[in-house]
């Protein structure tokens, strides 16, 4: 199939990018290069900025060159900052996939991959979440994703077929070119801080969990990239009625243990503070992940080991 990803030269972006081209897809990317790196990708990049006015214009000129699918990953996502800043998140999520469904529509591109996030539940009080839990995002990064998944849902009436990934913690890397240089999530900036002989941080370690620290769900990037794929197939032979899938492994680890199994992959038994818990933090969220494997036959076959020793090397 011949498919357009927005922030293929992201992070996740350019894993999807190279695992679609190892299945034999045809790839092209847009991506507007404010943290993607053209050295991860080698197919052609399209510089446009999602939420510009009239980028809708200059999408559908792209569409027009006859896309199967549109795999939609460009977008603001830091938390914190989503919270300093709410109409910049609204604005570039947002309005960049209103620009794009626009662009689809004129183009006639019958199917979407939305890059949704776990981040659209909350801080939901179950031991593993599932897709019907009720979403009720705490922080302007996850309104824009379920607000997201809205739309793709209601694009449902003009025929284009949609469906929504929720992505719970993404680590790891395939390669070296494509790790994550960002470094604002737990396993980057560690593994930096280690490098560096800094001493990491824990943010709280009086949660209501085994250890105290908080347990979330760490997907390996690569198996994540993999579920598009899978999703992109399954929409092919799917009818126009939007569904959510949460991307994860359905097993949790702790904080500690993440440090834990650093120190043992990189062999620096290096020592952490414990500061006050961080705002907005949810004891526990780790996926149900029996709808993705129902439906789309997808499950992720890395565990935390292959996480921390791809995230390390
Ligand atoms: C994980 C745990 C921290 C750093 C966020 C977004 C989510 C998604 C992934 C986009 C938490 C603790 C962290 C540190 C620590 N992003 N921590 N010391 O908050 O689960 O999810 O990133 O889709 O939408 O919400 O990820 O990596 O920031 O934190 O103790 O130096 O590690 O408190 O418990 P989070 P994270």
């Amino acid at each position: 199939m011949k498919l357009l990803v927005t922030g293929g030269a992201g992070y996740i972006g350019s894993h999807v990018v190279h695992a679609a081209l190892q299945k034999g897809h045809e790839v092209e990317v847009v991506d507007d290069l404010s943290t993607g790196l053209v050295s991860r990708i080698s197919t052609p990049i399209h510089r446009i900025e999602l939420a510009q006015d009239r980028a809708e214009e200059a999408l559908a000129e792209i569409l027009a060159g006859g896309f199967d699918a549109v795999i939609h990953l460009a977008a603001k996502k830091q938390v914190g900052e989503s919270v300093l800043k709410p109409e910049h998140y609204y604005r570039e999520n947002v309005g960049g996939l209103l620009n794009l469904l626009e662009a689809m529509k004129l183009a006639k591109t019958p199917n979407l991959v939305f890059s949704s996030s776990a981040a659209a539940y909350g801080m939901p009080d179950v031991n593993r979440v599932s897709e019907t839990e009720i979403p009720m995002p705490i922080n302007p990064y996850g309104q824009t994703k379920l607000i997201g998944e809205w739309l793709a849902a209601n694009s449902n009436n003009w025929g284009l077929k949609s469906l929504s990934l929720r992505y719970f913690n993404v680590a790891g890397s395939a390669s070296r070119e494509l790790k994550d240089t960002a470094a604002l999530n737990l396993i980057p900036i560690v593994i930096n801080q280690i490098r560096a002989g800094q001493v990491p941080t824990v943010f709280g370690n009086d949660y209501p969990t085994p250890d105290g620290t908080c347990i979330r769900d760490y997907v390996h990037v690569s198996d994540l990239a993999d579920a598009h794929l899978a999703a992109v197939d399954y929409l092919e032979s799917s009818q126009p009625k939007h569904e959510v899938f949460n991307i994860g492994t359905g097993q949790g680890s702790s904080v500690l243990e993440v440090l834990d199994g650093l120190r043992k992959i990189s062999g620096v038994d290096f020592e952490h503070q414990v500061a006050p818990r961080r705002a907005g933090d949810p004891p526990r969220l780790v996926a149900d992940i029996t709808k993705a494997e129902m439906v789309m036959g997808f499950k992720a076959t890395k565990d935390l080991n292959d996480i921390l020793t791809s995230a390390w090397n």
